[in-house]
């Protein structure tokens, strides 16, 4: 009799035992199924579908909005265009929807081209939706043709360059001065003389030397080597024109003192504003004179990067 009870027992709780796992087994489908729904759900298995790896679509996911995204979903197959354009070294995932609207009119300019016309807002005509710039940067303000200064802005450390250094009465903010001293009793050492022709210009200055040059040689001319008032770098005290006696605009970059300055102007805080080639990000053609202080670390780090105070700007200080 015990030992029919015990069976029974025994019967029992194997059988209770069986659900439990029956129950257990069908939990764990249910978490399983409901994780795969989720996945399915994800951006990345979506876009895993139509063709990206799975770096990729993490990559993707990391520099476009969910909009952007979206919007890659639409297409059926991968866009290698796309890959290509966000692992620009100077992407900003800001600028998405302006590199596309930009490149969909410039298929034959070089996503490298494309990303640093963008980010310095060079992908629109020069002078067009002039906005008012951060003065608050100081030492580091951006001032462009698209970024400008008002009528009003008043700089007050200014400090006269000594005749030694000089041409004519020439003026920048204290900082700039300061280092400019540095550098050219540097390159006294060196046997190289630096004169600085032009400094500080107030905003009436600039408007002179723009029409005059309009005047003399026209809208486009003027416009290549002049800014319009309050979109000269001259305005902000920082920026200098920096000569030797006897060379002249033509000949300067040819100069020893030149290739002097372009060797040691950073340590000294300085960098050549206008380069070669750039002139369709920087709205000038290239000036081997002009010289903006933005402080050592700054002008190092932007001649290092190879880029123009445009694109630094943009994707280093802008927020
Ligand atoms: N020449 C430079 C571009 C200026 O006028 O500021
Ligand atoms: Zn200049």
């Amino acid at each position: 009799m015990a030992s029919k009870k015990k069976l029974k027992l025994k019967k029992g709780v194997k059988k209770r035992l069986f659900r439990l796992i029956l129950v257990l087994i069908v939990i764990i489908l249910g978490i399983k199924g409901l994780s795969i729904y989720k996945y399915h759900q994800t951006y990345e298995y979506k876009l895993i579908q139509i063709g990206y790896t799975k770096e990729e679509a993490n990559k993707l996911e990391d520099k476009i909005s969910k909009e952007g995204i979206e919007n890659l979903l639409k297409d059926d197959s991968r866009d290698d265009d796309v890959l290509a354009l966000v692992s620009e070294k100077y992407y900003l995932k800001r600028n998405y929807d302006l590199y596309l609207d930009y490149y969909k009119h410039n298929k034959s300019d070089s996503f490298e081209k494309i990303v640093a016309k963008v980010n310095a807002g060079a992908y629109r005509e020069f002078y067009k939706d002039t906005q008012e710039t951060d003065t608050s940067k100081d030492i580091l303000v951006l001032v462009n043709k698209y970024k400008v200064l008002t009528e009003d802005y008043e700089v007050n450390d200014l400090k006269k360059i000594p005749a030694e250094y000089s041409y004519g009465e020439v003026e920048a903010r204290e900082e700039c001065y300061n280092a400019y001293l540095k550098m050219a009793k540097a390159a006294k050492k060196d046997g190289i003389s630096l004169i600085v022709t032009s400094g500080y210009r107030t905003y009436a200055r600039q408007e002179e030397i723009y029409m005059e040059m309009r005047n003399s040689q026209g809208k486009r001319y003027a416009d290549a080597y002049a800014a319009r008032p309050g979109s000269s770098e001259h305005e902000t005290g920082l920026a200098l024109d920096v000569f030797t006696y006897s060379a002249t605009t033509e000949n300067f970059e040819k100069t020893e003192t030149y290739k002097w300055l372009n060797k040691n102007a950073h340590k000294y805080g300085f960098i050549r504003r206008y380069e070669e080639g750039k002139a369709d990000i920087t709205g000038y053609s290239p000036e081997s004179w002009h010289f903006r202080y933005l402080g050592v670390d700054t002008a190092t780090k932007v001649k290092n990067a190879g880029i123009t105070y445009e694109e630094y700007y943009a994707y280093y200080i802008e927020k």
